[in-house]
């Protein structure tokens, strides 16, 4: 059974695939594919693109894509094995991971990092207890490890601006927040443009770190994809020629008090302005996932400006992931 939770999944070759595949549907919509086919998704977290982006994924592939809320209108779920289930959490996975599988022909999950550590997201305990427990084809809609549909989606915008991802240089930069969020999105901006056989630059202060495991796995695509990666604290430096300003806000490790983050001045100027773009490639452009905090993460000006294709990138959320759930039906 095919599952797509985590890059590993498919590898660097099977990312060239699907993006082929991607591009394919987006110059020519595939019609009914996946025709009475039902996706279920179960979010523990906020969306907006990916719930929208895979309901209308499933629309225009001839199926149906049905949205649970864990915790309002859906049972609250417990995936910890041996748990004496005697507070507030009223099914386990082993029960709704099969009982949903009775119901839909593929399923995804969205449960973000629980903020207990690198070591606890690299487990990714709740996707792969699902994985575990389900009957039928996995999705990821964002884990604690990574966000494998919105890696391909940022790896097809890349090859639309540049007409290729070899030898891009991709500087993925560290911005402010108010609260340490989850390393998700830089995980899978490092690892889909390593395999992808960009030239990564991680860009971020000292003591945000991206975790090991993450970054041997990046070393391994680069090595396969002939890329290449390197991480600095100086953003001034790592700027200079850069093809992509990737920009996302992660918390440090270890985690620290949310106040600690927006207390230091010193952090602020890491936010793009367009001063940052004066020593990127005259074709530079701008990249964020979305949502975006205007004026703590991004400028205005960024956002508003020529640089940016963050809409662009969302909408490619569709296009991947029509490739995506094609290929867990074998129709791909
Ligand atoms: N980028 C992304 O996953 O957006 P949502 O959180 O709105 O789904």
């Amino acid at each position: 059974m095919r599952h797509y939770t985590h890059l590993r999944d498919i590898g660097p070759k099977g990312q060239a695939q699907f993006l082929k595949i991607a591009s394919e549907f987006k110059r020519n919509e595939p019609g009914p594919l996946l025709k009475n086919k039902v996706l279920g998704m179960l979010f523990f977290n906020p969306s907006l693109r990916t719930r929208t982006s895979f309901e209308v994924a499933m629309m225009k592939l001839g199926g149906h894509a049905v949205a649970l809320e864990e915790g309002a209108g859906v049972w609250k779920l417990e995936t910890e094995d041996g748990a004496v289930m005697n507070a507030d959490k009223a099914e386990h996975v082993r029960e709704a991971a099969p009982v949903l599988s009775r119901y839909v022909d593929v399923l995804g999950v969205r449960a973000f990092s629980r903020g207990m550590g690198q070591a606890d997201d690299d487990v990714d305990g709740v996707i792969n207890a699902f994985r575990r427990h389900a009957k039928v084809p996995m999705i990821s809609l964002e884990s604690a490890r990574e966000h494998p549909c919105q890696g391909l989606a940022d790896m097809l915008t890349v090859e639309e601006s540049f007409g290729q991802t070899q030898g891009v240089k991709v500087v993925l930069s560290w911005a402010p927040h108010l609260k340490p969020l989850p390393k998700a999105v830089p995980n899978s901006v490092l690892l889909h443009a390593a395999a992808a056989g960009c030239e990564v630059v991680v860009a971020h202060p000292p003591g945000f770190e991206l975790g090991p495991a993450v970054r041997e796995e990046a070393a391994r695509y680069a090595a396969e994809s002939r890329g290449k990666i390197s991480y600095t604290t100086d953003q001034k430096a790592a700027l200079e020629g850069a093809h992509v300003v990737y920009t996302k806000a992660w918390g440090p490790e270890p985690r620290v008090s949310e106040d600690s983050i927006v207390a230091s001045p010193a952090l602020r100027g890491w936010m793009p302005t367009l001063k940052h773009f004066e020593s990127c490639a005259s074709d530079a452009i701008f990249m964020h996932c979305l949502p975006v905090r205007r004026n703590v993460e991004v400028s205005d000006e960024v956002l508003d400006s020529e640089f940016s294709r963050v809409v662009d990138e969302a909408e490619n959320r569709l296009w991947v992931q029509m490739a995506a759930l094609a290929w867990l039906f074998g129709k791909a």
